[in-house]
């Protein structure tokens, strides 16, 4: 962990008692009873959809002996439930949401775990989502070795008008060895890759659907061959920032993965049936749980 990278300005007098933080989107703060029932937590799971945290840490508690289920009570943002060492939460669409949701589950665990560095390192962070295949037939789930804006530069927020804040998108790489081994223990079609976190669905992914459109089929298909000849696998919304956050921190064990619904190099639209959609959300839900499993016990 890089503790001079920590806010300790900030949190340390949370720790000592003398600040109370409020985890404002989440709907808790540092003297909350709630938080005592997280102490133990060893991962914290990421996704998009509120609906799928639920769902997850339903199917966690119902593998792991029916553990009680803590929940949240605010689920106007965020989508947040604790069960058998694993918190489950939705950060909603994008970076500029994702990485508040992130921003406040980083100062939830260095409380909980009393800023104890060594304890920090023991939590892993997983983001689990949905993503546009570059050149992977629908089903995949991409194992992120890197997360990169759609310049494929890493993730830049600005400062002012003084230039930009870069971070550091690359994923460890034992995590994704760890990924993709779990991935073949499930059953699971997994590759590695780097992966595109755009700012935007259409504009930045060079959709051709969106009601704004400014690019032709052709600048369209340079692009994502541009992609594909860099190594990048999918295009999602959120894992530069999420692996550029917790690099900043020095969190030792984070990993991004996300089952493909759409072949960008066939087309722009998603038109699956929820139900197939549902399929191929299991499947992922299988590799997470399987990687979950092999992780507390670690
Ligand atoms: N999520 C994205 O950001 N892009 C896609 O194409 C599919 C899911």
């Amino acid at each position: 962990m890089h503790t001079d990278h920590i806010n300790h300005t900030f949190l340390d007098p949370v720790l000592a008692g003398n600040e109370v933080d409020t985890y404002y989107h989440f709907g808790v703060a540092s003297d909350d009873p709630l938080l005592e029932e997280l102490r133990r937590v060893r991962a914290i799971i990421l996704g998009g959809s509120g609906e799928r945290a639920r769902a997850f840490a339903e199917e966690w508690s119902r593998r792991n002996g029916g553990a009680p289920i803590v929940d949240f009570p605010k689920e106007d943002r965020f989508v947040t439930r604790y069960t058998a060492g694993v918190l489950f939460a939705s950060h909603g669409m994008g970076m500029a949401s994702a990485s508040i949701a992130l921003q406040e589950l980083m100062r939830m665990v260095f409380f909980l775990k009393r800023g104890d560095l060594a304890e920090m390192a023991r939590v892993a962070w997983m983001r689990v989502g949905t993503s546009g295949g570059v050149g992977l037939p629908p089903g995949t789930v991409v194992v992120s070795t890197e997360g990169l804006m759609a310049d494929l530069k890493p993730y830049r927020l600005l400062q002012g008008g003084h230039g930009e804040y870069w971070f550091d998108g690359t994923f460890p790489r034992d995590m994704v060895e760890d990924l993709m081994a779990a991935a073949e223990a499930a059953g699971v079609p997994a590759m590695p890759g780097k992966t595109v976190a755009a700012n935007d669905f259409f504009l930045e992914q060079f959709r051709l659907d969106g009601a704004i459109s400014m690019e032709t089929p052709d600048s369209k298909m340079a692009w994502l061959r541009w992609l594909d000849e860099n190594g990048v696998r999918n295009i999602e919304m959120e894992g530069a920032m999420v692996a550029g956050y917790l690099n900043y921190w020095g969190f030792p064990r984070f990993g991004m993965i996300c089952v493909t619904i759409v072949n960008r190099l066939v087309g722009d639209q998603v038109t699956f049936t929820p139900e197939e959609l549902h399929g191929f959300t299991e499947r992922e839900g299988e590799l997470l749980f399987t990687f979950l499993r092999r992780e507390l016990n670690r």
